[in-house]
């Protein structure tokens, strides 16, 4: 939100993990997320959305006067390895430098834990964001199997 009616707006924007017990009460806001992102469309069904919370390892979120307008989660074995995935932060916030809070946020937590491989699979594009913290994986290839 590049003139949101605040110059301090940006101040206000708090960045956090979600409490395990609790993160799948945000699923209307993820679900509102995954929609602005063309993740899912306005008719899918979003009931998938708290049991994937409930088993996700870790989520930090970004809110504004308490709406979840930013996220990335971690799935884990809370020990040695973790995988980074759905980023995502509201069209109209974007570009305020949310995004990299969020991932400065759950990486550091994940260091915190002791867990030494943490990766990310970056869409085409977003590259830049992910290298302000991390490291090209070189020939390290991504495999998906369907
Ligand atoms: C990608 C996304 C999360 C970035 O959110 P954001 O809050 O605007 O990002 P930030 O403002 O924190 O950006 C931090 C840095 O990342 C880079 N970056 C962010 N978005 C970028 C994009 N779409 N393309 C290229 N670089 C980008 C920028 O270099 C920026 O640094 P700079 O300001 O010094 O140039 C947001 O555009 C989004 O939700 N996109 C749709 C979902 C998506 O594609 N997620 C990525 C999945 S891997």
């Amino acid at each position: 939100m590049n003139n949101p009616g605040t110059s301090s707006w940006k101040e206000a924007v708090t960045v956090r993990l979600l409490e395990k017990d609790s993160c799948f009460d945000y699923s209307a806001d993820v679900a509102a997320l995954y929609r602005d992102a063309g993740w899912i469309s306005e008719e899918e069904d979003t009931a998938f959305i708290a049991p994937m919370l409930r088993n996700t390892f870790c989520v930090a979120g970004a809110f504004y006067r308490g709406r979840l307008i930013g996220m990335m989660r971690a799935l884990s074995d809370g020990v040695s390895d973790a995988y980074l995935l759905d980023m995502v932060v509201l069209t109209p916030y974007r570009g305020n430098g949310i995004a990299l809070r969020i991932l400065e946020c759950i990486v550091s937590h994940l260091k915190s834990l002791g867990i030494d491989w943490i990766v990310c699979i970056s869409v085409p594009g977003v590259e830049k964001l992910y290298l302000k913290l991390g490291e090209s994986m070189g020939g390290h290839l991504p495999v998906r199997f369907r």
